[in-house]
C-alpha cells in the first residue's frame, strides 16, 4: 500500500469512529413507546403540550414547519441547550422563536416535552398520532 492510499484508508477511519461516537445524548432519553404509537403518561403529557404551545411552528409530528423539526434538532442539541432555548427563545437564520420562561405550563413540563421528542427523534414513534398507553 502506498503513502496517500495509506493516508486515505486513516482519514476515513477517523471518520467514520468520529461520527459514530457523536454524543447522542441517550442517556437524557426517558420515553416508553409500545405498539408503535402508545406513550408513557409523561411523554404523553408532553406531546399534549407540545400540540399546544409548539406544533403550530414545528408541524405535528416535530418535523418542521416556520420553525426547524425537532426531531432533528434532538440529535444535535443536549437537553440543557433544549431547556434554554425554550426558556428563552431562539432568533437565527430560519427565524424568530419567542421565549416562554412566562408560561408555567411549558416551563414546568419541559422535561415532557423534551421526553415526547426524543422518542421522535430516536424514530420510536412514527409520523402517527400518539395515544396514552394504559
Ligand atoms: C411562533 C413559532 C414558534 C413556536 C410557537 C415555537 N417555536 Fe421553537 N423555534 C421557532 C423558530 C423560527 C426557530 C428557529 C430559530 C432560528 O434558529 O432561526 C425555533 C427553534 C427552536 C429550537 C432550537 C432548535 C435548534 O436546532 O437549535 C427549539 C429547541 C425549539 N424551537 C423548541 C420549541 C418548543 C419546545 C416549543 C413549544 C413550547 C416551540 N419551539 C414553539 C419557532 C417557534
Amino acid at each position: 500500500m502506498n503513502l496517500s492510499k495509506f493516508i486515505t484508508l486513516a482519514a476515513a477511519t477517523t471518520l467514520y469512529f468520529a461520527a459514530v461516537s457523536l454524543p447522542s445524548y441517550a442517556q437524557d432519553s426517558n420515553y416508553t413507546v409500545t405498539d408503535g404509537n402508545k406513550l408513557d403518561a409523561v411523554s404523553y403529557g408532553g406531546f399534549k403540550l407540545y400540540r399546544n404551545w409548539c406544533a403550530r411552528c414545528h408541524g405535528t409530528y416535530g418535523q418542521g414547519m416556520v420553525g426547524p423539526n425537532l426531531a432533528n434538532s434532538l440529535k444535535n442539541i443536549s437537553k440543557n441547550q433544549f431547556f434554554k432555548t425554550v426558556a428563552n427563545g431562539k432568533s437565527g437564520n430560519i427565524g424568530s422563536m419567542p421565549p416562554w420562561k412566562a408560561n408555567v405550563k411549558v416551563m414546568e413540563g419541559r422535561d415532557s416535552i423534551y421526553a415526547y421528542l426524543k422518542a421522535r427523534a430516536d424514530g420510536a414513534i412514527g409520523a402517527v398520532k400518539p395515544k396514552k398507553a394504559k
